[in-house]
């Protein structure tokens, strides 16, 4: 990977990618973010950052948060036990510095993208327990400073409320969340931390069991900030009442909302499709009304909002689905979406 590391590298030196974010204003309509109180992210694929110069733009441009979509998950960044891979990371990192974007990170402990180490490990309890600490705190530590935020734990909930019987919970027990929780908090004592999960407003049983759990731990001081509710959403669900007592009820527990993910998926069923204009205004109007209920909500606690990619063409939903869909805020042309010019005008 070194070549595109320093081209990436080269274009940024060369000033290409590289806007002063704090000289914006709403009254410049080509930048998002700049119409917003929050802050306004994307979820950005490395190689395309690297190689195609309109999503560049597009990030550069438009957005003053990243979540790195892959790159710093467990696979990436520690793919074998005493091996990290910080060379692309760090790449994100120097191009959010120079760029002037808050950086989330994502994520720290997941069932999934196990590399084959962690699912091979026969290692004892206390074993597992290093492993586990290790992993956090070295990641965490390597990114202080630079890393404002952390999905902690990501989709640790079953959709009936219990734990889902990861690789995590099996080894260390269910305790391992909020160990995941004060271990980060101790590696890097300024970084946010969150924990994130989906369909948090469609499934209401879920979401109280992850509010009684994070709530309890607060409690019992575990330093928890806010909650990530992921938003795979679609024209077609959720109710936009059951998404604004979703968000009510995260904040009214005290806790920072991340609407985390956004993709408004517009053929959920993967039927026979036609995309026309009143799909797309649909979609628009659901992120007209996702915008219009967040800003309700107390100012200190609207952690901001971050889109699952930059455009259609590079949703995760076509490749893992392998379905027609059109579920972000530009379309394959790079061209801003009704979606788009929707929630600049409700910013
Ligand atoms: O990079 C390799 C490439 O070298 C290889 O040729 C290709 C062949 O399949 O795979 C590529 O890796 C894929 C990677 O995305 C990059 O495209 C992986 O197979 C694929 O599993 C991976 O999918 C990601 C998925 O999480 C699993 O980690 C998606 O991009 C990413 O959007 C998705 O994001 C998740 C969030 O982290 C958590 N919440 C749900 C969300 C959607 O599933």
């Amino acid at each position: 990977m070194s070549v595109p590391v320093k081209t990436l590298l080269l274009l940024c030196l060369m000033g290409l990618s590289c806007s002063k974010k704090d000289r914006v204003t709403c009254a410049d309509q080509s930048r998002l973010y700049a119409c917003s109180k929050f802050e306004i992210g994307v979820a950005v694929d490395l190689t395309a950052l690297q190689f195609d110069s309109l999503y560049r733009e597009i990030v550069n441009t438009q957005f003053n948060r990243v979540t790195p979509e892959n790159a710093f998950k467990i696979a990436a960044l520690h793919p074998e036990k005493n091996q990290f891979n910080w060379t692309e990371a760090d790449v994100l990192v120097d191009y959010c510095l120079k760029n002037n974007q808050k950086l989330h990170g994502h994520t720290l402990v997941w069932h999934a993208n196990l590399p084959a180490w962690v699912e091979n490990y026969t290692g004892s309890e206390s074993d597992w327990e290093e492993l586990f600490k290790n992993h956090i705190q070295t990641i965490c530590r390597h990114f202080k400073g630079k890393v404002q935020s952390w999905d902690v734990v990501n989709e640790a909930f079953n959709e009936n409320g219990t734990l889902r019987n990861s690789i995590w919970k099996q080894k260390l027990g269910p305790s391992y969340i909020e160990k995941a929780f004060q271990y980060a908090h101790e590696a890097d004592p300024g970084a946010l931390l969150f924990y994130n999960d989906f369909n948090l407003s469609m499934n209401p049983s879920k979401r109280k069991a992850v509010l009684k759990l994070m709530q309890n731990l607060r409690h019992r001081g575990v330093p928890i900030d806010g909650i990530g509710m992921q938003m795979h959403i679609s024209i077609q669900w959720p109710e936009n009442a059951d998404m604004a007592e979703a968000m009510e009820e995260i904040t009214e527990a005290g806790f920072k909302l991340h609407l985390s993910e956004i993709d408004i998926s517009l053929n959920p069923y993967n039927k026979e499709f036609d995309l026309t204009e009143e799909l797309l205004n649909r979609q628009a109007d659901k992120m007209k009304a996702i915008s219009l209920m967040y800003q309700r909500l107390p100012e200190q606690l609207q952690f901001g909002m971050s889109f699952w990619g930059v455009s259609d063409t590079y949703s995760w939903i076509r490749s893992s689905f392998n379905r027609e869909d059109y579920p972000l805020l530009f379309d394959d042309a790079y061209q801003i979406k009704p979606m788009y010019k929707k929630l600049k005008e409700t910013l």
